[in-house]
């Protein structure tokens, strides 16, 4: 059966099957020239802020594998991780599709198990998603054990005070609704975005998220309440540091020379483990 049959159900609530349905969905709609900038950027951070030359990688919620089969290309021997199954199968048919070799694994980013064996650690759209903060610390905590001496995190996080309109910005958590169209050959996704609740104190919104795609076999859609932890770069910045990190640096949107006045949807920070 294919996915987009498994997909015919409308899924209320489930997390995995949100998830796995997220994986579809990415897969085919982050763009080649995305995923390149994204990967450019990660050899770039690899050779100016690790001490020693990178060869193994880490990414602790590779989704579909979008980073972790780029990397491996490039040469990079990867170690993807994810706790929704479908997602790590999604990633596994890929390797196999295209002929590279990648360990992959289900696993939970906050029960990390390793130790000193990893030259680099992916974080990237996952640390919001995290259940809680102290969530996000167990989960920093870690990552800086499994890295070597020397060895990098690359982590990323949506910054709540981008300005223009969007699903993250003030003026939508008060008002409500984001709505999205992608347009692909044979196939059209439709998300739209809406804030259920916010909690201004601790920064969390609830979303309702609804995807609708459309394709020649019939509409498909997904639902999901999905928290999300909105982070300031400040907060991560003290996380970081008290995970252990030390050469903290921030690169808005991926750019790697930020101008004077950066403006950022995306917030990538770099650091580095002594
Ligand atoms: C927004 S996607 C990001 C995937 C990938 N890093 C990317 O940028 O394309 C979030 C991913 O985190 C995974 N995830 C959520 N909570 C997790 C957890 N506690 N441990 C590991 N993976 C988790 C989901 O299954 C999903 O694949």
């Amino acid at each position: 059966m294919s996915r987009l049959e498994n997909a015919r159900k409308i899924v209320l609530g489930a997390s995995r099957a949100y998830y796995a349905h997220l994986g579809y969905y990415e897969e085919r709609t982050y763009s080649e020239t995305t995923n390149k900038r994204e990967l450019d950027f990660l050899e770039f951070a690899f050779r100016t802020h690790a001490v020693h030359k990178v060869r193994d990688v880490l990414d602790i919620a590779c989704g579909s594998g979008r980073h972790v089969l780029g990397l491996a290309h490039r040469g990079y021997k990867c170690t993807g991780q994810d706790y929704t199954p479908e997602q790590i199968k999604m990633a596994q048919a890929r390797a196999k599709r295209e002929g590279i070799s990648v360990k992959l694994l289900q696993g939970d980013a906050t029960k990390l198990k390793y130790e000193s064996e990893f030259d680099a650690v992916l974080a990237i759209r996952i640390l919001f998603l995290l259940p809680d903060d102290d969530s996000v610390l167990t989960c920093l905590r870690q990552v800086h054990r499994a890295l070597k001496s020397g060895g990098i995190l690359v982590c990323n996080v949506a910054n709540p005070f981008y300005e223009k309109e969007n699903w993250f910005s003030l003026k939508s958590i008060q008002q409500g609704t984001y709505f999205n169209e992608v347009c692909l050959p044979n196939m059209r996704f439709i998300s739209i975005d809406q804030v259920q609740d916010f909690d201004s104190v601790h920064g969390v919104a609830w979303w309702q998220e609804t995807h609708i795609i459309e394709t020649a076999d019939g509409t498909h859609i997904f639902r999901e309440r999905e928290r999300l932890r909105l982070f300031t770069y400040w907060d991560i910045l003290h996380y970081l540091q008290a995970a252990g990190f030390k050469q903290i640096k921030c690169y808005p949107d991926w750019k790697i020379k930020p101008p004077k006045k950066p403006k950022a949807e995306w917030l990538v920070f770099v650091s580095r483990k002594d």
